[in-house]
């Protein structure tokens, strides 16, 4: 439903959304190696093999591709250094999407998260059209809990899902905004 389109660059006062390449690889790896940040995600194994960054970037060209799923690199406007990835995937069975992300701890507690993923959702309703963005949370990921409250996300339900970086299922609570709840 999406093929047509393009994955263009997603511009924030402070950020630039990039589509994931090779390129990127490198700085990827250097927090998605960190326990800090795999502990909490459904997809980052820990240890990070080597690798795994640029598999990431080829798989998510074919995502893009196919119309599947949507990476970008967070990179600051101010010296294009990448502080983080995030991610919608689209579900085949209707309008919606589930949002991920992953930023490096040295860039914390400074809004880029929250930042990065209003402006992806703003491109998932307006752009892709969606109707629907969910995203999962471990119940123990506080940080990540709150940011979802703070860009207008609620939660409305709990459930098991898997850990990679545990190597083991976790409780996880599910988060919800439609677009009927966003639009003006
Ligand atoms: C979750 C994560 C993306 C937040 O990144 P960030 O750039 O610090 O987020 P923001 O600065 O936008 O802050 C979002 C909220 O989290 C809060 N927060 C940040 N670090 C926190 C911490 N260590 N403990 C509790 N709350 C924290 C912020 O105060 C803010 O809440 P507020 O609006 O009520 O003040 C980051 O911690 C991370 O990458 N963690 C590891 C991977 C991960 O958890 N991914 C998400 C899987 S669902």
């Amino acid at each position: 439903m999406t093929q047509a389109i393009r994955p263009d660059t997603i511009t924030t006062s402070r950020l630039v959304l990039e589509p994931l390449e090779l390129r990127h690889a490198t700085q990827v790896t250097r927090f998605c190696r960190l326990w800090e940040v795999a502990q909490y995600t459904a997809n980052i194994p820990h240890p990070y093999p080597a690798g795994c960054a640029e598999s990431f970037a080829k798989d998510a060209a074919s995502e893009r591709e196919s119309g599947g799923g949507w990476v970008y690199a967070v990179t600051l406007a101010d010296g294009g250094e990448v502080i983080g990835v995030i991610d919608i995937t689209l579900c085949d069975k209707d309008r919606s999407g589930e949002l991920g992300y992953a930023f490096a701890p040295w860039s914390w507690g400074n809004g880029y998260a929250s930042e990065a993923a209003r402006a992806l959702i703003g491109f998932a309703f307006r752009v892709l059209r969606l109707d629907k963005i969910e995203a999962c949370v471990m119940v123990e990921n506080e940080a990540s809990q709150r940011l979802l409250a703070r860009i207008g996300m609620r939660q409305v339900d709990e459930r098991m899902m898997p850990a990679p970086a545990r190597e083991r299922e976790v409780l996880c609570r599910v988060f919800q905004v439609f677009w009927s709840q966003v639009r003006t």
